[in-house]
């Protein structure tokens, strides 16, 4: 299997940040304060403060990592940007989270289509400091061995096209839990995914607009699920617990082992080629 490159890995250059950059964060910092307090579940609010995420500057991942390693194991580690899927999946298997360094302008705070700090330290990290929902993301990651390990045992001619129904499983799974997922909770639905907890205006509209559909979850249904990550989500999906997340992700494994993920239906999200590879690189 191939080494989880040590080269994947950058400095995060912090004397680098212009006063523009933290502007930015403060800002965000300053939008999004107000709803984790009315939206966001509480084990997010409860690992915010356990990081001492700081309103005023970007964080140093190192100070971060003091915190959050000796509660979960888990780190933030800088990545300059794209990760392939299964390199993506084996750092949390290991208790990395590759996580992009770079943030966006402070002009342009809502539109974002690649994460950037705010959304990967601001909006997944506190999460890793909860010991049930850190082990359930290292889980997802071991789902991805059990991909590469299935792929290196399926006949040359339908590898790729199995491969690429079962990427596109584990990406919906991811999408609609760890990016976008609701709970419920005490006081109603709240929201546990990063792309919510990272989106001022959506993390609002998430939970109040009549207009979107929210459904308790359905393996079935979500693995077949095509989304689009351009606009504020129409659909969503509810869990009742982490516990039910946990459950559901050893699910997702033992129909990935009984071919249940071998024919999801055709859509977004594209798997691309690199990302294949990826897995096929570890199956040889
Ligand atoms: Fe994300």
């Amino acid at each position: 299997m191939p080494a989880v490159a040590s080269d994947l890995f950058i400095e995060q250059r912090y004397e680098r940040y212009p006063a523009e950059n933290q502007l930015a964060w403060q800002k965000l910092y300053a939008r999004l304060q107000p709803r984790w307090e009315k939206y966001a579940n509480h084990r997010f609010l409860r690992g915010l403060e356990a990081l001492h995420l700081s309103p005023d500057r970007i964080p140093r991942l190192d100070e971060v990592n003091r915190r959050l390693q000796p509660l979960t194991g888990f780190q933030a580690k800088a990545v300059s940007g794209y990760v392939p899927a299964f390199v993506f999946f084996d750092c949390l298997r290991n208790r990395r989270f590759p996580a992009t360094v770079t943030i966006r302008p402070s002009t342009k705070l809502d539109y974002l289509p690649e994460p950037d700090i705010f959304h990967d330290v601001a909006g997944h990290v506190p999460m890793h400091a909860d010991p049930h929902f850190a082990d359930t993301l290292a889980r997802l990651g071991e789902c991805a061995h059990t991909a590469a390990g299935l792929a290196a045992g399926m006949p040359a001619e339908t590898r790729l096209k199995t491969l690429t129904s079962i990427v596109r499983a584990m990406a919906r799974f991811f999408w609609f839990t760890i990016e976008f997922g609701l709970m419920k909770g005490r006081g109603g639905l709240k929201a546990y995914g990063s792309g919510l907890l990272s989106s001022y205006g959506e993390i609002q509209h998430a939970i109040e607009a009549a207009e979107v559909q929210r459904y308790p979850f359905q393996l079935a249904w979500v693995v077949n699920q095509s989304f689009e990550i351009d606009h504020y989500q129409p659909l969503l999906f509810v869990v009742d617990s982490f516990s039910h997340l946990y459950e559901l992700v050893d699910r997702l494994e033992r129909w990935m082992r009984e071919g249940k993920l071998d024919n999801v239906a055709p859509g977004e999200p594209r798997i691309k080629e690199e990302d294949l590879q990826s897995f096929l690189e570890v199956a040889k």
